[in-house]
């Protein structure tokens, strides 16, 4: 994949997407990030593939538009995603953010935002790759663990990594106590590469990322 951030108009803020099935600690982090005066992006519309996600909430309160897209109202994955593909780009989104969407994309969704979506794991990719990365993590008995940032890619947590972070595992981590702590790094990590993709500072070349500093 080849691949070269758009440079958004001086002045003009990149119009970021966010997909989010759950919790939404990371939407948080990135709306919170967004009202920094100078922060180069805004974040125009988030999607859930569940009616309960509390992130959709989290959309609400921040003035967000959350459009609850249910799965159970398209025939296939196909259909699902060309409708998602519809809405973004109805709203003329320019970077797309998955921050905890547990649903499986195909090609139609995945093509139409080639180079220009990010999926945040939290783990040391290639390691620990799909669900439940920190207990992956603790049954290997690594020594440290981490989170990832990487454009994403029609695999399972594949595609060109942008930024790594690291944490320590404690000897009496359980799963939720070493997800706290990758976490942490999460909500700063983020928000920062979302930046750094905003100011077109990240070129895609083979499977590696340049970032331009
Ligand atoms: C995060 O750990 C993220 O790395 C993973 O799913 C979790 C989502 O958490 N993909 P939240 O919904 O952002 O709180």
């Amino acid at each position: 994949m080849t691949g070269h951030a758009d440079v958004p108009v001086r002045g003009a803020r990149l119009r970021v997407g966010v997909l989010a099935s759950g919790r939404g600690s990371n939407l948080q982090a990135i709306l919170d990030a967004t009202r920094a005066p100078g922060y180069p992006a805004q974040v125009v519309i988030v999607v859930c593939d569940r009616e309960r996600a509390p992130a959709l909430e989290r959309a609400r309160a921040a003035g967000v538009e959350a459009l609850f897209l249910n799965p159970k109202d398209f025939a296939d994955r196909p259909a699902y995603d060309a409708a998602l593909v519809k809405a973004l780009t109805a709203r003329r989104v320019e970077l797309m953010c998955h921050a905890g969407w547990m649903r499986i994309l195909s090609p139609v969704y995945i093509d139409a935002f080639a180079g220009r979506a990010l999926n945040i794991h939290p783990s040391l990719l290639p390691s620990f790759p799909g669900l439940r990365a920190q207990r992956q993590a603790l049954e290997h008995g690594v020594k440290v663990a981490g989170a990832t940032v990487h454009f994403s890619d029609e695999g399972m947590d594949t595609g060109p990594i942008v930024a790594q972070a690291s944490v320590p595992v404690l000897e009496d981590d359980t799963e939720d106590t070493l997800a706290a702590r990758i976490l942490v790094e999460e909500h700063r990590m983020f928000p920062e590469v979302i930046r750094l993709f905003a100011e077109g500072r990240l070129t895609i070349e083979g499977r590696c990322v340049r970032v331009k500093r």
